[in-house]
């Protein structure tokens, strides 16, 4: 286990990483990488939709560009002042301190789930991916940006020493264990050369109908829209 995936080390790392967060992000992480991932889950306009391990902020404003109905929690209070000065304390995000891998959400309280660049610091993310499953309503997306495992071996050891590098393989085997049986991936990156993100939209199974997904649910809605007689 890499040394960033403990949670009192992560808070730590983050008191002295956020000031200089926003300045440094967009060399790996950047508004057309998020915008192409926020493609992949048809928001629509008030969709509940959760962004865990939010932040300064960067992906809740993508969010917010979508649907104005957006809840954001991260367990480092130094990177959430800054996402709060941003938006204000009573704006239109709701702000909580909190842990990925206990969510103080009830069942099925969101639409949708986000989450860019937190998984690499759970020490167990399949835990995190059930919490994730258990509060996004049946269907609904669930998508998760974590760093691609590296491809060089001295590029690899140095990765697993400080957090959670991972491939499509691992990635199958994490959501399968947390209980999600349709998802894709995707491999995002700014610029060649540069690190490269994997990106993980998978639906809530719907209890007793592994069909009835949030994209066949919509799609029908169209049809039914376009043919109200048929
Ligand atoms: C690289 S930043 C990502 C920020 C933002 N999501 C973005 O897209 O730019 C990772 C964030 O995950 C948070 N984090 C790490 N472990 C967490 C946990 N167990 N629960 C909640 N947040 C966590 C960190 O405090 C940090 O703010």
């Amino acid at each position: 286990m890499g040394l960033l995936e403990d949670k009192a080390r992560a808070r730590l790392f983050y008191r002295y990483l956020s000031r200089v967060y926003d300045t440094i992000n967009p060399f790996i992480w950047n508004e057309s990488m998020r915008d192409e991932a926020l493609s992949w889950i048809d928001l629509e306009a008030g969709d509940r939709v959760l962004d865990v391990g939010c932040g300064t902020g960067f992906a809740t404003e993508g969010l917010l560009a979508n649907t104005d109905d957006v809840w954001a929690l991260d367990q480092s209070i130094h990177q959430l002042e800054r996402a709060i000065r941003k938006f204000g304390v009573h704006g239109e995000v709701r702000f909580h301190l909190g842990d990925a891998e206990r969510l103080p959400f009830a069942d099925d309280s969101f639409d949708a789930y986000w989450s860019s660049g937190s998984i690499e610091y759970w020490p167990n993310p399949v835990a995190a991916l059930e919490e994730a499953r258990r509060v996004t309503k049946p269907g609904g997306p669930v998508l998760v940006v974590g760093p691609d495992y590296p491809n060089s071996t001295v590029f690899q050891k140095l990765a697993d020493a400080i957090m959670l590098f991972y491939d499509e393989d691992e990635a199958d085997r994490m959501f399968a264990e947390a209980g999600f049986d349709r998802f894709e991936h995707h491999i995002q990156q700014r610029a060649p050369g540069t690190p490269r993100a994997i990106t993980t939209v998978a639906y809530v199974p719907n209890p007793g109908d592994h069909d009835d997904d949030r994209v066949d649910d919509r799609e029908a809605q169209d049809d039914v829209e376009a043919d109200p007689a048929g």
